[in-house]
């Protein structure tokens, strides 16, 4: 385990980074390029350690992957692997590929990291199963078995949650099926997977949440991935927090879905620019510029959530540098990530003497515009490290953060990145 020390700075910065591909986007690439039967292109793809678990996922249900080269005999042609294949930290390769495999001829067993086995897998059963899908799982936990099925059916389903890993994992099961299904939740969600399904007509939306999905084969196809909004998020809070900086973010996926850190940014005063550019599959790319302000509380609820949900714990320490109260509402969803993100957050400020309380679906931050150094424990959690990174850059006092590396997760090369924004 490697612990890091950053020290902050009131030094104001003015830079332009590119961020690593989109982790959500490149897992779906390499899935939809491993369920074709061909040769797919994937440009672009994300750095850190859960698009390595993707890639090796794959490879062992007999998808051939050399450098952008993703080489597949379909995903009927898969072949069950002889031992369980390793999710790691990432629930995104775990809950698609359960998907994908629960209505295949293919079986796995799909098995994760201490973190990704205490996350629940029981919203994946009932969706699945409704198409007559293949799922079993530990008492709702991994690991889970899936797979060796012939025949499925077509079904309508509604689930509770906004959450795009369980209703992508629904929509690529159901592209086995006899017939249309749809899958309907509450909104906010990224979705990225209907898009994608879209625009190779393999299905279409019935409503603003409601999606069909129409059962065929994913062809062979080009993936350009752009840049990561979540992980540009973190260079954004950096300029952010710093009235005076600025930071200029190149081809960044701009779904709708994960674009709420923007909208709360706006809403606490920074200054933000969004320029379309281009689109990859019928999704939104273009660049994004973050002026630093003096930034003031704000409430965060409801669709918000949704849409900037892996930012949340960055939300947090926005708030603690603004003036006022900032609440998160409506955010039960951050107990059952890598780690439980609110306790997490909490431990994190009370750590650098920030003002927080916690309730079940959120939290409550009271913004003094100072934190001091202090320890910071990741849990194992990417986004809590680099949150208290970004923490770190204008504390009072040397921040530790225990466990730093794990932020190779999504972002191997963050800290150099971080640090370069000065240079
Ligand atoms: C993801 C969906 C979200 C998000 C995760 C990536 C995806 O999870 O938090 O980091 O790529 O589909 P939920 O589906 O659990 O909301």
């Amino acid at each position: 385990m490697i612990n890091r020390t950053i020290s902050g700075t009131t030094d104001t910065f003015s830079a332009a980074v590119r961020v690593p591909g989109d982790k959500s986007l490149s897992h779906r690439a390499l899935l939809f390029a491993g369920m074709a039967n061909g040769d797919s292109l994937v440009t672009g793809l994300g750095t850190g350690k859960d698009i390595g678990t993707t890639v090796s996922a794959l490879g062992s249900l007999g998808v051939d992957i050399h450098g952008e080269r993703v080489r597949s005999p379909g995903v009927r042609g898969w072949t069950t692997p002889e031992s369980p294949i390793d999710c790691g930290n990432s629930g995104t390769t775990m809950r698609l590929l359960a998907g994908v495999l629960s209505t295949s001829p293919a079986h796995a067993v799909l098995e994760g990291d201490a973190s990704l086995s205490k996350r629940t897998m029981r919203r994946l059963e009932a969706p699945l199963r409704s198409l007559g899908g293949r799922i079993e799982t530990t008492n709702g936990f991994p690991p889970i078995s899936v797979g060796s099925v012939t025949s499925s059916h077509a079904a309508d389903v509604r689930i509770d949650h906004a959450s795009a890993q369980v209703r992508s994992a629904f929509s690529l099961a159901a592209l086995a099926a006899d017939g249309p299904s749809t899958i309907d939740s509450p909104p906010g969600f990224r979705d990225h997977t209907e898009r994608w399904l879209s625009a190779i007509d393999l299905g279409e939306w019935v409503d603003t949440t409601k999606f069909r999905i129409d059962p065929g084969e994913i062809p062979p196809a080009r993936y350009d991935i752009p840049g990561d909004p979540s992980s540009a998020a973190f260079l954004w809070a950096a300029a952010a927090i710093s009235p005076g900086s600025q930071i200029l973010t190149p081809e960044i996926s701009l779904n709708p879905g994960r674009l709420g850190f923007l909208q709360i940014l706006e809403a606490m005063g920074a200054k933000t620019e969004v320029l379309v550019t281009n689109s990859t599959g019928g999704d939104p790319v273009g660049d994004v510029k973050v002026e630093g302000a003096s930034l003031r509380g704000t409430t965060i609820s409801g669709q918000l959530v949704a849409s900037a949900l892996d930012e949340l714990p960055l939300v947090a320490v926005l708030a603690a540098y603004a003036e006022g109260i900032t609440h998160v509402q409506d955010a039960g969803e951050l107990r059952v990530k890598e780690t439980d993100r609110i306790d997490a957050v909490e431990q994190m400020l009370l750590a650098l003497d920030g003002g927080v309380t916690t309730r079940d679906d959120g939290f409550d931050i009271v913004g003094t515009g100072v934190l001091s150094g202090g320890t910071v424990e990741t849990h194992g959690d990417h986004r809590i490290a680099m949150a208290a990174a970004i923490a770190a850059t204008r504390a009072t006092g040397d921040v530790e953060i225990i466990d730093s590396d794990v932020a190779a997760v999504s972002w191997p090369d963050f800290y150099e990145t971080l640090e370069g924004l000065w240079s």
